[in-house]
């Protein structure tokens, strides 16, 4: 059993990342600039924003972070989009999700500017990747395939079982692992919350992503030996072990899945570290206009 070092190659990526911020400002360029809308105080969405903006100091960006009540309207949450959308030294943004059950995520979505959509949520980087046209890929699945290609997982003719259809991460992940490329080429099964006998689907797989966020879903009885488990689970579970009072629990019930796997992600420092890594690397596709020219 090969254990995924995600923090590991989140900090290589970081630190390539970081080379290329200083060849450019060496040769005259702008610092890559990543802008992070919070809404409210879900200690969550604190905790993965703080991360972000900090991944932004390690690189060599600048960050800036615009926080809003929960009491925000609609209206002026598409107002602060449409100022970020204007404002020529924001490079890329994100709004982090969730918002208040007041706000049309969908709408503010969609009000973003494709080309500084670095979380690649729009229709339009959707649109595109599953066109396989050059487009933001979000962050989560981005950073699964770059754990795949950095640890040389063989993907070709393998069979793919993901569980969870969701935006973020269940369904592009599907679409990623299907296209015919070299860090994929897998055939893919999508098992959701309707799906009868989610186990039948898992022990056929000689890969697992599982983003459905239960807690220690996928049990060792569930995988055949071998298979490549990624876990995409973060659930924040109450405990007296740690000063924060809680623990992030994967989807995967690791203790018991890990040593019948071939390579397995842990939770934390798996797949969590890799999504800030992603988003760094759409934010200086953004500066270098290497999307949308
Ligand atoms: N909430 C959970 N994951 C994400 C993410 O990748 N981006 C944003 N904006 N919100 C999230």
């Amino acid at each position: 059993m090969e254990l995924i070092d995600g923090k590991k190659i989140s900090l290589q990526l970081q630190s390539e990342i970081a080379a290329e911020v200083k060849t450019i400002i060496s040769n005259g360029g702008k610092q890559p600039h990543l802008a992070a809308v919070l809404v409210g105080n879900d200690g969550g969405s604190e905790t993965y924003v703080a991360a972000k903006i900090k991944a932004c100091e390690n690189v060599g960006f600048n960050s800036t972070l615009i926080r809003h009540t929960n009491e925000i309207t609609e209206a002026e949450l598409l107002a602060t989009v449409h100022k970020l959308n204007a404002d020529k030294d924001i490079d890329g943004y994100i709004v982090q999700m969730p918002l208040p059950k007041h706000i049309d995520e969908q709408k503010i979505i969609e009000a973003v500017d494709p080309a500084k959509d670095v979380d690649g949520f729009h229709p339009v980087n959707v649109g595109k990747m599953v066109l396989s046209l050059p487009s933001y890929i979000s962050a989560t699945p981005n950073g699964i395939v770059e754990l795949i290609k950095r640890y040389k997982i063989e993907t070709a003719g393998k069979h793919c079982v993901v569980i969870g259809r969701s935006n973020i991460v269940g369904s592009p992940m599907s679409i990623l692992m299907a296209k015919n490329n070299a860090f994929a080429n897998c055939t893919v099964t999508i098992c959701h919350s309707k799906t009868k006998d989610i186990a039948s689907f898992t022990k056929q797989a000689d890969i697992v992503i599982c983003a459905l966020g239960k807690p220690e879903f996928l049990t060792a009885d569930m995988i055949k030996q071998g298979a490549v488990v990624i876990d995409v689970g973060t659930t924040r579970v109450a405990s007296t072990e740690t000063k924060s009072g809680f623990k992030l629990k994967g989807d995967v019930n690791f203790d018991a899945v890990a040593p019948k796997c071939s390579f397995i992600t842990p939770v934390p420092g798996g797949v969590g570290p890799m999504t800030i890594a992603s988003l760094l690397k759409n934010t200086l596709l953004a500066a270098k206009k290497e999307i949308y020219k």
